[in-house]
């Protein structure tokens, strides 16, 4: 229709596209580290096999925003402040009470995330501070806000958060009413951990764009959420727990992969743009959902998951030989939740109270040494032409020119 071909413009004007941005480096962090081809996840050079079985969530807060592994002073001070900001104004509580309980979680979760600068300190030139504080604000209020909106939703009161809880233990405490068992708490912790960071995921990348325009935190981490929704990225988590449901028992997955394939969708928790094996975060989700299934005397989800990652590994084989596809971060998420008790369009939420951490971390960093982050595109619309007064236009036609 007019427009150049891409190759055309390519070979002329000497400009490399990416598509999707695959293996372009477009900044550094210190903050974490993906090596894909080997499957392994560092955080500031810990890696997370070795931080998912020792370290607390909260300890992950303080090596991502302060720089290093706290002091037992230090974890203690972070967690005060953490419990001091982990309740909701009020007018944000009622805002989720005033909305359709149809509302979808993420939907509430992003509009109440975006809601708290409302509520939030400026400075004398009206701006809201972007630092180390308000990151903690908003990780410890993420959990806050999906408890509430769990309770809400079922027609509940919220719970107001707990100051001798861990964060894990007062998520499910908040949801619940429940102190939950040291297993319940364990699971949401490790969870957390190993969803901290990852990089220049999409959602970070997001989360940084936004920043790099000097916007403050509550909007770069609104534009995080919202890019964290798609199935694609986060949505997956939500997407996983979805086949579960529909795939039943663990002897009808392998049709369920084959039938999915043949209807051209793509196997939700399986493959990544970076990892090339199995990812490393995988492995620590299996063996969590393991462990809570075995608790709960019910192992159906983590049974069907376990034939499903073995179905998908075959069948995905056969299908793309050429590409590596193995389970990723969400796939055994779900198991872990379900087996939880959490609603499945609830998991995306909870990735990002996980993610929250690194979010902020990212748009600190983002800040502190600055540039605007603003790519070009390779322009393949109609070449230059006339402007056509509307009574000569005849509809549709595209100028081509002189
Ligand atoms: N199921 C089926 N096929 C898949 C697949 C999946 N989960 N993941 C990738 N593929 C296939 C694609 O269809 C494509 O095949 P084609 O070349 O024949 O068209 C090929 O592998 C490459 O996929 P592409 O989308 O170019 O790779 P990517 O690096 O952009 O994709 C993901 C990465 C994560 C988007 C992709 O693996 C995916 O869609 N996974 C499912 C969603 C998911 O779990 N997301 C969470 C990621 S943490």
């Amino acid at each position: 229709m007019g427009g150049f071909a891409l190759e055309e413009h390519l070979s002329t004007t000497g400009t490399v596209v990416d598509r999707g941005l695959e293996g372009v480096v477009v900044g550094s962090t210190v903050l974490s580290n993906v090596e894909g081809q080997i499957g392994r996840l560092t955080y500031r050079g810990y890696d997370i096999d070795d931080l998912a079985p020792n370290a607390s969530f909260e300890e992950i807060v303080h090596l991502l925003l302060y720089g290093h592994l706290p002091t037992a002073e230090e974890l203690e001070s972070l967690k005060r402040e953490l419990a001091a900001r982990a309740g909701l104004p009020q007018p944000l509580i009622a805002a989720m009470q005033s909305v359709p309980k149809t509302a979808w979680p993420m939907d509430v979760m992003r509009t109440i995330v975006s809601g708290l600068a409302l509520f939030s300190p400026v400075n004398a030139k009206g701006e809201h501070v972007s630092d180390v504080h308000g990151a903690i604000e908003l990780i410890a209020k993420m959990t806050t806000i999906l408890a509430a909106w769990d309770r809400i939703r079922r027609g509940l009161d919220p719970i107001e958060p707990r100051s001798d809880l861990s964060h894990a233990a007062n998520f499910l405490y908040m949801r619940t009413g429940k102190v939950p068992s040291e297993i319940e708490e364990d699971a949401v912790d490790t969870y957390l951990v190993l969803l901290a960071d990852h990089s220049y995921n999409a959602s970070t990348f997001s989360a940084r764009v936004t920043s790099s325009t000097r916007a403050d935190i509550y909007a770069s981490v609104t534009a995080a959420l919202a890019t964290l929704t798609g199935d694609l990225h986060g949505g997956a988590a939500s997407a996983s727990y979805t086949n579960l449901v529909a795939i039943g028992k663990p002897e009808n997955a392998e049709k369920f992969v084959r039938d999915e394939l043949a209807k051209g969708n793509r196997i939700m928790g399986m493959g990544h743009r970076e990892y090339r094996v199995r990812d490393p975060r995988a492995k620590h989700l299996d063996a969590i959902a393991k462990k809570l299934s075995e608790y709960r005397g019910d192992t159906n989800w983590y049974a069907i998951a376990r034939e499903l990652e073995n179905a998908s590994n075959k069948v995905l084989q056969e299908a793309k030989p050429d590409r590596k596809i193995y389970a990723n971060v969400d796939f055994y998420t779900a198991p872990v939740l379900a087996d939880l008790g959490l609603p499945g369009d609830e998991f995306t939420c909870l990735f990002a109270c996980g993610r929250i951490a690194g979010w902020s971390a990212h748009v600190l960093e983002q800040l502190h040494d600055n540039r605007l982050i603003r790519p070009q595109a390779a322009y393949v619309g109609p070449p230059p032409g006339p402007y056509v007064p509307v009574e000569q236009r005849t509809g549709g036609a595209v100028p081509t020119g002189a």
